[in-house]
């Protein structure tokens, strides 16, 4: 049986234009993204990683290409129906966790709950989906009492409030230890095949390829190999 694809980009070109500079930031990628695959990116810092993501994941437009995510073409919406896109089946988690730091976990994750109009039990819910990432005892904490492992296994959680159908996390681990690293990978992992998601993560560690179902190289914008 042929796996369904998740995500597909068609020859995705993005040129950034700062005055008279232009960056070509990526030239020219095409790939596919598998329900449920657990996918690595990496490359060089500058190599358009993020830039990929952010394309992906309906945070950029690129300046020529198509991307079609979910049975949409997001390359065609207008700013506001890719927002509503991206709340409804993109997750994202980031290096730097993104928490708002006046909110205790399980507010953090209830918010993401919240937005998608499912209010109803959505604190329950919360503490359910921290529960899972490990932090049942430490739902009331707020982030600046939560280790940076923790505080990354929240966004993971938050990431997964809204069941979307992919995840995109960029550099999830560089902020932690290697050990929590390896640790918080895992658990995404792990999450995100029983939570039947995509992931497209970004990382410099060469000891989480280990965990990957595959590896993108990419180099200079364009995709290696
Ligand atoms: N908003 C931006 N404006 C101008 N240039 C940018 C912008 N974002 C990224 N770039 C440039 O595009 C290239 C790719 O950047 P990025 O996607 O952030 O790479 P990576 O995440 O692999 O470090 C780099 O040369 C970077 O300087
Ligand atoms: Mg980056």
């Amino acid at each position: 049986m042929r796996v369904p694809v998740v995500v597909a980009a068609r020859d995705v070109r993005m040129t950034y234009q700062i005055g008279s500079t232009r960056v070509e930031a990526l030239r020219g990628i095409s790939l596919d993204v598998s329900a449920g695959e657990f996918l690595l990116l990496m490359g060089p810092s500058g190599s358009g990683k993020t830039t990929l993501l952010s394309i992906l994941g309906g945070i950029l437009t690129p300046t020529s290409g198509a991307v079609v995510a979910c049975g949409t073409e997001l390359t065609r919406l207008r700013r506001g129906a890719l927002a509503r896109f991206r709340l409804l089946n993109i997750g994202f988690v980031f290096q730097g966790f993104n928490l708002f730091s006046a909110l205790t976990a399980a507010e953090n994750v209830q918010l993401a709950l919240g937005l998608k109009g499912d209010k109803v039990d959505a604190r329950d819910k919360a503490c359910e989906l921290l529960e899972e990432v490990g932090l049942g005892e430490k739902c009331e904490r707020l982030p600046a009492d939560l280790s940076a492992g923790e505080k990354q296994r929240v966004a993971i959680a938050r990431a997964l409030a809204g069941q979307p159908r992919l995840i995109m996390a960029d550099e999830p681990t560089a902020s932690l230890d290697s050990d929590n690293g390896k640790h918080v990978t895992m658990m995404m992992r792990r999450l995100a095949k029983s939570h039947g998601c995509s992931v497209l993560t970004v990382t410099h560690d060469p000891r989480i390829m280990e965990v990957a179902d595959r590896v993108l190289h990419i180099e200079d914008g364009a995709l290696r190999g």
